[in-house]
């Protein structure tokens, strides 16, 4: 299929008020009368609220407070359960909750405010990691800690360990990660007769507004919720806004004014939400020739102090658990857990990252253990069409993942590097390694979500030549505006300008769903192109003079052939995988434990390439992502507080620290995508951890099971492997 638009790398539609400078985010907006807030949060992990005062030289009669008692609504963060308040009446549950709101015109006697409010508590026992969540001797939450549980059962596992010639075990673990948008998270709200409008940045503009209905008890047109330009959000603006956006807005309503509420980085690192910190365990039994007999693997996440996403991201981190290869005989137990930690929440890849590291490092593992080499041995397991996924998904698609591994391999020199740095790192301090990982990511929400969402669509059309696309999906740099115009020009035989691509504003749009899960292009795109093709077959014969604009609203239907058993946790996980080999070339310095990523090959299987720039631009930002999470980006915890909530200590790379990022794309058009398209916003994230780590094995025989690797990590190992 030749397609006009559709392949081309077009100007991003939002390009020219970026580089403009007159792009409006939050920190930009001034309304008349406008006031400043700020929270007052816990500083104990977990306890009682006994007694607030205010001190200080502070005129505190000029401010606006705000606590629990204000609250016209619910008092809870309307998400999945209802167990999150927007402000602590009695009880805190970890560091940063927050507990009060103030809001003045001055934010620099607001801050002082702030810090002359004092709480006393009377502290609690608290529990902040993942093994002591789950024995369960401190109760912090429900009954014994845990807030989702899933089981996956395939084939019969216990029958197979007698038969296998392998058995092999691992356990490991990742870290927190702070998503680090460019922007922190802010909001502006406003109170009136005509009901609560917010507007902010945010990926979600239904969930902020479904929030604020509980929070205020009012209908849906009483609550706006307009996005602002965001910069950034990686999953780091899916839910918090809900919190944000309700504590901007119940000062609004005390206040009677326009009340900005906007972090700084330190806040904002401390008090929202990062990656769930993990730990996998796997048993893999094996046959002498290297095929997968079965796979048992145990997966926990720290969810923090509330549910918020934990469930969803614990299902999805569930559901990649054995990756893309075939076993007939699969378990998969897995677990989140409360601890006394701010909540953890949406990261791109919601999970899957954490348990397809553990996977990747874990066929790397068994692969010595067989006597294999890592890609013959993943070659010998890897599914093939006509398989099935743990989950008994039948792969359909006519993939061939033995040729695209050895392409990506091919690419980067893998067997000749193999041969090569063993003998130079010999004579060398400097050790070069080479590793990869092979992986997939699912597209759109899992199971039956996408048909539980009802996702909606309109395109409406002024004239002829003048149509407006209208989805809830939110452009924050990945450039959800830029292809969704590409879709809808292509299908109406438009050109790119004259599509136009509204923002979403909650009493213009329909609600597509969330802007998550690399959804956006994949799903509401092809509800795009649909919504394109018959405004297209009906455009010729409207009267615009008589009837005026032409409006057309599609909605999504699922796909036949799809079935998904929720209470088995089996079936058709995800409309669609997308698949990817990734190789890093790495040097370990011997002497100071630093490790270098030197070269990075990114081939992955995507449907169709809606734009190359962009797509190469969402490779290359996961990628780099990922080499923060597998070399840099370590979030350290006192108690339950990060106590490096600064960018000169949370170190994430710099373009001095990135390689140059080779990005290659296979396209086998997916129908139910849009122009073929299937997901890619979250696949780049899964593959670098493993593939670093794995390069790293391979250059100074040291398997590290941990993520991320600090060079004070390889120093230590390295000493303790001299001492041994
Ligand atoms: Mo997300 S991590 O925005 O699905």
């Amino acid at each position: 299929m030749e397609y006009r638009l559709v392949g081309t790398a077009v100007p991003r539609k939002e390009a020219g008020r970026k580089v403009s400078g007159t792009a409006e985010y939050v920190d930009d907006v001034r309304l008349p009368e406008m006031l400043h807030g700020v929270t007052v949060r816990s500083t104990i992990p977990r306890g009682h609220i006994r007694k607030i005062s205010f001190d200080g030289a502070i005129p505190w009669h000029e401010f606006v407070i705000v606590d629990a008692r204000d609250i016209p609504g619910k008092n809870v963060v309307s998400l999945i359960y209802d167990d999150q308040p927007y402000l602590a009446a009695e009880r805190v549950n970890h560091p940063q909750e927050p507990i009060l709101l103030l809001a003045h015109a001055d934010k620099h006697l607001l801050e002082r405010a702030r810090q002359n409010v004092h709480i006393e508590y009377e502290p609690l026992p608290a529990v902040f990691h993942l093994e002591e969540a789950l024995a369960a001797e401190t109760v912090i939450w429900g009954e014994d800690n845990v807030f989702k549980r899933y089981t996956i059962e395939k084939g019969e596992v216990d029958a197979m360990w007698s038969e296998a010639a392998f058995i092999v075990e691992g356990e490991y673990s990742t870290g927190a990660q702070e998503q680090l948008y460019i922007e922190p998270n802010g909001m502006i709200a406003t109170f009136g007769a005509e009901g609560v409008t917010i507007r902010g940045s945010m990926q979600c503009p239904f969930y902020v507004q479904k929030a604020l209905m509980a929070l205020f008890g009012l209908p849906a047109e009483k609550v706006r919720v307009i996005q602002q330009e965001t910069g950034g959000a990686f999953g780091g603006k899916e839910e918090y806004p809900s919190m944000l956006a309700g504590h901007a807005a119940l000062l609004a309503l005390k206040s009677g004014k326009p009340v900005k509420m906007v972090y700084d980085r330190e806040e904002d690192m401390a008090a929202t939400t990062k990656r769930h910190p993990s730990k996998t365990r796997h048993r893999t039994a094996v046959t002498s020739d290297g095929r997968l007999l079965a796979m048992e693997v145990e997966f926990s996440i720290d969810g923090g102090a509330y549910a918020t996403l934990s469930g969803v991201v614990l299902s999805r981190g569930t559901i990649h658990s054995c990756g893309p290869y075939r076993c007939d005989n699969v378990r998969v137990r897995s677990v989140a857990v409360a601890t006394n930690a701010p909540p953890h929440g949406a990261f791109r890849g919601f999970g899957a990252p954490q348990s397809l590291f553990a996977l990747e490092r874990h066929m790397d593992k068994i692969a010595r253990t067989v006597g294999l080499e890592p890609d013959e041995f993943r070659a010998r397991n890897l599914l093939r069409t006509g398989d099935s996924t743990a989950t008994g998904q039948v792969i359909k698609d006519p993939i061939d993942l033995v040729r695209l591994q050895s392409r990506a391999l091919d690419s980067i020199g893998y067997h000749e590097k193999r041969r090569r740095f063993p003998v130079e790192n010999a004579r060398s301090r400097r050790k070069k390694g080479i590793g990869f990982a092979t992986f997939f990511h699912g597209a759109g929400f899992t199971g039956s979500g996408e048909r539980f969402l009802q996702s909606v669509v309109t395109l409406e059309a002024r004239a002829a030549n003048r149509v407006r696309v209208l989805t809830s999906m939110t452009e924050m740099g990945q450039g959800t505006n830029t292809v969704l115009a590409q879709i809808a020009g292509e299908a109406l035989g438009l050109c790119y300008e004259q599509v136009e691509v509204t923002n979403p504003d909650t009493a213009e749009v329909p609600n597509s769903g969330p802007t998550v899960a690399s959804r956006t292009a994949m799903v509401v795109g092809k509800l795009v192109e649909n919504a394109a093709r018959e405004m297209k077959a009906k455009l010729p014969s409207h009267d615009f003079a008589a009837l005026g604009p032409l409006r057309v609203t599609v909605q999504y239907k699922e796909p036949p052939g799809i079935f998904w058993d929720d209470a088995l946790y089996r079936g058709e996980a995800y409309g669609a995988f997308s698949y990817a080999t990734y190789a890093a070339e790495v040097t370990v310095d011997t002497l100071t434990g630093e490790v270098e990523v030197n070269d990075f090959v990114a081939l992955q299987e995507v449907g169709r390439v809606l734009h190359p720039v962009l797509a190469t631009g969402q490779i290359e930002g996961g990628v780099a992502q990922g080499i923060g999470m597998a070399l840099y980006e370590k979030v350290v915890w006192r108690d339950g507080v990060m106590v490096n909530n600064q960018m000169t200590n949370y170190v994430m790379p710099t373009s001095a620290d990135i390689p140059n990022i080779r990005v290659y794309f296979e396209e086998i058009p997916y129908e139910h995508g849009a122009m073929g398209a299937k997901g890619i916003g979250e696949l780049p994230m899964d593959g670098p951890v493993p593939a670093v780590l794995n390069a790293i094995e391979n250059a100074i025989g040291i398997d590290f099971d941990h993520a991320p690797v600090l060079p004070e990590d390889v120093l230590a190992k390295l000493a303790k492997r001299r001492v041994a």
